[in-house]
């Protein structure tokens, strides 16, 4: 599958583009500030109906407009489908699928699945822990839609659930219910987030080998609030019975899947205290390296390689060893400033694109 046109209304910096891309590697320059990562956060928005940079829509307006527009069209094997996604402050957003308007955002996630690699990514190793959260819910949405409609159900529970909380007079049968409702969602959400760091974790290290040449003891660690891996439901349900007179105190809920932590660690110690810095990306390059794995295996499609301006600091070994092992199946869409480094690098055909003045155009083709 790829994406064969691109189509931009007031999007950023862009008041109107057209563009085709081809199949395999895109190379996208352009001075800094010239729309390279508005051009990969459009693409991502067509994925998972949101900007990877800001969590509101109308920051993706171009200013002083009042809308925004993307559509893409796709080819996989034979057919070709549209998506395209509207903002407007007046009328929210909506998204199509072949001009047909979606009813649920839900419905169009997953369809291209991406895998998105920015220097912003480095917050998933040295951020909050939410931030490994939102990179394993993404991951996990993509893959499997159920889980994305249990996490919005579970968000929307809690939500209730800590309103009431905050009320001074709350007993406890008012708040059983949604504690019910949170053990169901939660465990489901628990137990596919453990399956899936359990296979990264027998994988990561000899991925970090292939790249960076070097042996490491690396390792992922997904520590949710239950202890045990059985009965998932009914060990959160009591752990949340049991902690109410905190949560009322205190007006949160403490246990569950928004409270658990994933660890990525190097000699058994946070990667990101220990780690330089080019082991510390080799380690983030080695993890979106299994999201690709992961997604063309359960999906049996080749997500699509948004990579942001990533290769600042490694060394070109490591460039070269990252294009050998993610091989040439996914149309790839690489954004640089330095145009001869990268080319240099990537030792494989390519299409070469420039941005300028709020337009993009095709330099050449390097096969
Ligand atoms: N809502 C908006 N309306 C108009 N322009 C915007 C909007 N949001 C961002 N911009 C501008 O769009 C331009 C392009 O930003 P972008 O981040 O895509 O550049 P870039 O090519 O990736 O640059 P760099 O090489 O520095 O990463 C910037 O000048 C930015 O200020
Ligand atoms: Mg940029």
């Amino acid at each position: 599958m790829f994406l064969q046109s691109l189509h931009l209304k007031n999007f950023r910096t862009f008041e109107k583009i057209e563009t085709t891309f081809y199949p395999g590697i895109n190379l996208i320059t352009g001075e800094n500030g010239a729309g390279k990562t508005t051009l990969l956060e459009a693409i991502y928005y067509l994925a998972l109906t949101k900007s990877f940079r800001e969590h509101q829509d109308k920051f993706s307006v171009a200013s002083g407009k009042s809308f925004f527009d993307v559509e893409g069209y796709f080819k996989r094997e034979k057919n070709i489908f549209s998506l395209r996604l509207f903002y407007s402050a007046e009328d929210g957003k909506r998204a199509f699928y072949n001009k047909n308007k979606v009813n649920q955002f839900s419905e169009i996630i997953g369809m291209i699945p991406v895998v998105i690699l920015s220097l912003d990514d480095m917050d998933i190793l040295y951020g909050y822990s939410s931030v490994r959260r939102k990179w394993l819910d993404i991951l996990l949405s993509q893959l499997d839609m159920h889980y994305l409609k249990d996490l919005k159900h579970y968000k929307k529970t809690l939500a209730h659930k800590n309103r009431l909380l905050s009320r001074y007079d709350i007993g406890y049968a008012e708040v059983d219910n949604w504690n019910i409702q949170l053990a169901a969602y939660g465990a489901s959400i628990i137990k596919k987030r453990n399956t899936l760091i359990e296979d990264f974790n027998k994988k990561i290290a000899e991925i970090y080998i292939k790249i960076s040449g070097k042996k490491e003891n690396i390792a992922i660690s997904y520590r949710p609030s239950l202890e045990d891996k059985e009965d998932l439901s009914s060990q959160l349900y009591d752990k949340l019975k049991n902690s109410f007179e905190n949560e009322k105190a205190k007006g949160a809920t403490f246990i569950g899947p928004h409270r658990d932590e994933i660890l990525f660690l190097k000699d058994e110690k946070p990667i990101k205290k220990f780690g330089s810095v080019g082991e510390n990306k080799t380690f983030l390059i080695s993890l979106k390296i299994l999201e690709k794995i992961k997604i063309k295996q359960m999906k049996d499609v080749s997500p699509f390689l948004l990579l942001d301006d990533i290769f600042g600091e490694l060394d070109n070994n490591r460039v070269h060893n990252f294009f050998d092992l993610v091989e040439n199946d996914s149309q790839t869409f690489i954004t640089t400033t330095n145009y001869h480094r990268m080319s240099e690098m990537l030792a494989l055909n390519f299409h070469h694109y420039n941005i300028a003045n709020g337009e993009i155009r095709y330099e050449k083709a390097l096969c």
